[in-house]
């Protein structure tokens, strides 16, 4: 069923035929990282086949976290099916430590208030009600938050999170490393990185460095499971500019993501932050006033076709109906989960209106209709010219719709509203070269 000169195929292709980077001018230590890539195979730790699921404390509580808000997080996604949809990571972020200031004048201990009975004891309840446990630090001597980091101690911690049954490290170099030169953000990436595959303990990766320092170029050969592509999120569909010169609204950080998809693949994905569905402006941490359920429907769906992982950023315990079932869809998370790990590009554009593909395992397509414009417009999708695919006719699924419409021997066209993203999957049924 599937032809070579699919919507991905395309993107892959483009891929291989670029030229080869010209060897500039390195640096010492540039060397040094150069010669692990050159000599090397590179580093894996065999895990995040598909994108990672689950949930992160930061979007809506920053550093106001607690044992008692994780352990009822994980229960509420356990009760309202979240674990079962797939949500199975839950990740503390920045301030489970102890101290703030530099590692150098205190060690990093999970502050006994917060979490009284001590981080190895939440990920014990994770595990027992069938979730993983993610953690945080940085490679600098303080985090992003203001707490001690891990710089100087990588071994160390990285010992000390697999002891207590860690499942997952973000990485944070944001901060610490925001002006540092390529060569030393990948120096300690890389530490860490083999600090973690040195224990038993498998333990997925996210390097956080903010899409700085072409970070979606070389990470993956260092182990990383996913890498953020871009600045902070804000709890916007489309704020206008770049609020406070840093952060991405939804539109923005798409944007940013358009030419990455070539670098997204099983085991290594661009990560375009965490989700925002749910959060309504009422975020402790993020900036922004919150987007329509319309809106949170269509970063959702992105989201998914892009292969970002999918790591929810709302309160859970008082998750609307609406933002659940957004965040339950199966039909739009099988699209983020499928093995084939092809994330979609934008295959045309016709000012506001965009329509994003992507190739699924099984040869169907999954489409986008992506309306960024303010008022409802017709779209069209043509298999044979947008998606360069040889079906005479097809049929179309739309999974917020759940229903199947068709079959077409002409070009589609649907109606889309205003930031709506029509999320339609199409499946050949006659197929002419
Ligand atoms: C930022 C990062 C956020 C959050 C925060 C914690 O650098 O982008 O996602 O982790 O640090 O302080």
């Amino acid at each position: 069923m599937t032809s070579p000169s699919t919507v991905n195929a395309r993107v892959k292709a483009k891929a291989i035929n670029m030229p080869l980077p010209r060897i500039p001018a390195l640096l010492a230590a540039a060397l040094l990282v150069a010669s692990h890539a050159a000599s090397s195979a590179p580093l894996s730790n065999g895990l995040a086949k598909t994108p990672p699921m689950g949930w992160s404390s930061w979007n809506q509580f920053g550093d106001n976290i607690s044992e008692g808000l994780l352990v009822e997080t994980i229960d509420a996604m356990a009760a309202k099916g979240l674990r079962d949809a797939g949500y199975v990571y839950v990740n503390l972020d920045d301030g489970w430590q102890r101290f703030k200031g530099s590692r150098k004048d205190h060690p990093l201990e999970a502050d006994p208030t917060k979490f009284p009975h001590g981080i190895k004891w939440l990920a014990d309840y994770a595990h027992a009600k069938g979730f993983r446990l993610g953690i945080y630090s940085g490679p600098g001597a303080t985090t992003c938050a203001g707490y001690t980091g891990s710089e100087g101690h990588e071994s160390e911690d990285a010992e000390m999170f697999a002891s207590w049954g860690i499942d997952h490290l973000k990485y944070d170099s944001c901060c610490s490393h925001k002006d540092a030169p390529k060569t030393e953000v990948q120096r300690v990436v890389l530490k860490m990185s083999k600090a973690l595959l040195a224990q038993s303990r498998p333990i997925a990766y996210h390097a956080c460095h903010c899409g700085w320092s072409d970070i979606w170029e070389w990470a993956a050969d260092m182990g990383v499971n996913h890498w953020r592509m871009g600045q902070d999120i804000s709890d916007d569909f489309n704020y206008p500019g770049l609020r406070e010169k840093y952060y991405f609204d939804v539109l923005d950080m798409l944007d940013r993501g358009a030419k990455l998809a070539k670098y997204a693949g099983p085991g290594h994905w661009n990560d375009f932050d965490m989700l925002i569905v749910g959060l309504k402006g009422k975020s402790g941490q993020l900036v922004g006033t919150g987007a329509s359920d319309v809106e949170y429907r269509t970063h959702f769906s992105l989201w998914a076709m892009v292969e970002s992982p999918l790591l929810i950023g709302a309160d859970i315990r008082t998750l609307d109906a609406d933002s659940l079932e957004t965040l339950t869809n199966q039909e739009v998370i099988a699209i983020n989960q499928d093995a084939a790990g092809n994330a979609a590009e934008k295959v045309s554009e016709n000012g506001d209106l965009q329509v994003w593909a992507k190739e699924m395992a099984d040869g169907s397509v999954v489409v986008a209709l992506l309306n960024r414009g303010a008022a409802t417009a017709d779209m069209t999708v043509s298999p044979r010219r947008d998606l360069t695919v040889p079906w005479d006719k097809y049929r179309v699924r739309d999974l917020w719709k759940h229903k199947d419409l068709g079959p077409y021997d002409i070009p589609f066209t649907t109606e889309v509203m205003s930031h709506e993203a029509r999320i339609l999957r199409l499946y050949p049924l006659e197929v002419k070269s």
